[in-house]
């Protein structure tokens, strides 16, 4: 596999600054090196550019909606050209409006190589609000939504046409906070969801083996990995934690059932706050997680 890392160094649809050095702590924690050192060809791209985060407050419902659209379209034009090139792009954010631009990309590419999409979506929320239902304004909390095709227009038809994706192809886990108005339209799109309560009773085993039901070799997997999914008392550094997550086993497990399958194609490792972690310790859990998700295993596997 070759590999393309992709820095998005922005905060723009987040509620805290931060997010924006992202990309860097992912770079220092050791992410090109771990890839390389299990023998995947790795090139660093760079970062993308867009705009400066202003820092204002809403307005109609959104945070600084024009900056997130030119930093989701930076983002889109950059992962669509490694998909293009056969390499599998990994997108070092930055917050997490920033899979729009990535999905919108890949779901494109999976048109055109007429490939089923699978979105593995690992969050603590769900970020499927829209302008009515969100209580922040944070564009962080809706890319779910947008690709769904329920949001502002140029976010929705970022990639030309809309929905960029239906509600069938997204499987979130470790979801433990959704919004009030945003609970009935996840309930609405259908969206499979398998929250702690699921994990509680059934177990994470149970709950991959259901995500990746169904998935064959004209399968293609994006895992859009925000690293809030992780419990904060071993990944504190993100600006929305929320108790009560995978364990660091738990999420483990997580990444080694998505590498066994063997079908990733792309990946969004987002929302990575150096501002709030403590020497880059969610840093380095990221990367050690993100090479488990690259096959790195404790015994030889058959
Ligand atoms: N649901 C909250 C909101 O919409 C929090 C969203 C957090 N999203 C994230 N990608 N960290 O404001
Ligand atoms: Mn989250
Ligand atoms: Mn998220
Ligand atoms: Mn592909």
């Amino acid at each position: 596999t070759s590999i393309s890392l992709i820095g998005v160094p922005t905060d723009i649809g987040a509620g805290h600054r931060g997010a924006s050095m992202g990309p860097e702590a992912l770079r220092v924690a050791g992410l090109g090196e771990a890839l390389s050192g299990r023998g995947l060809d790795v090139v660093d791209r760079g970062n993308v550019s867009g705009p400066a985060n202003p820092w204002l407050p809403p307005t109609e419902g959104y945070r600084h909606l024009e900056e997130v659209v030119a930093w989701n379209r930076a983002t889109m034009d950059a992962v669509a050209a490694e998909l293009e090139h056969g390499r599998l792009p990994i997108v070092l954010g930055g917050d997490h409006c920033l899979a729009v631009g990535s999905i919108v990309a890949v779901a494109a590419h999976c048109r055109k190589v007429g490939k089923k999409l699978r979105i593995i979506w690992l969050d603590a929320h769900a970020d499927f609000n829209t302008s009515d239902l969100t209580p922040s304004g944070n564009v962080h909390g809706m890319p779910v939504a947008c690709l769904c095709g329920h949001g502002p227009e140029p976010m929705v038809n970022l990639g030309g046409s809309s929905p960029a994706i239906t509600p069938d192809m997204v499987r979130q886990v470790g979801i433990r906070s959704v919004d009030e108005g945003e609970r009935r339209l996840v309930h609405e799109a259908g969206l499979d969801i398998y929250d702690m309560r699921y994990i509680d009773e059934h177990g994470m085993r149970r709950a991959m083996e259901e995500v990746l039901k169904d998935v064959d070799e004209d399968t293609h997997i994006h895992v859009s990995f925000d690293v809030d999914f992780l419990d904060p008392s071993f990944a504190p550094g993100v600006g929305t934690t929320v108790q009560g997550g995978p364990t660091y086993r738990e999420a483990q497990l997580v990444m080694e059932m998505i590498a066994d399958t063997g079908l990733m194609g792309s990946l969004d490792i987002v929302e990575l706050n150096p501002a709030l972690d403590e020497k880059n310790r969610t840093g380095l859990v990221a990367v050690d997680l993100v090479e488990s998700l690259f096959g790195k295993s404790t015994l030889m596997r058959a």
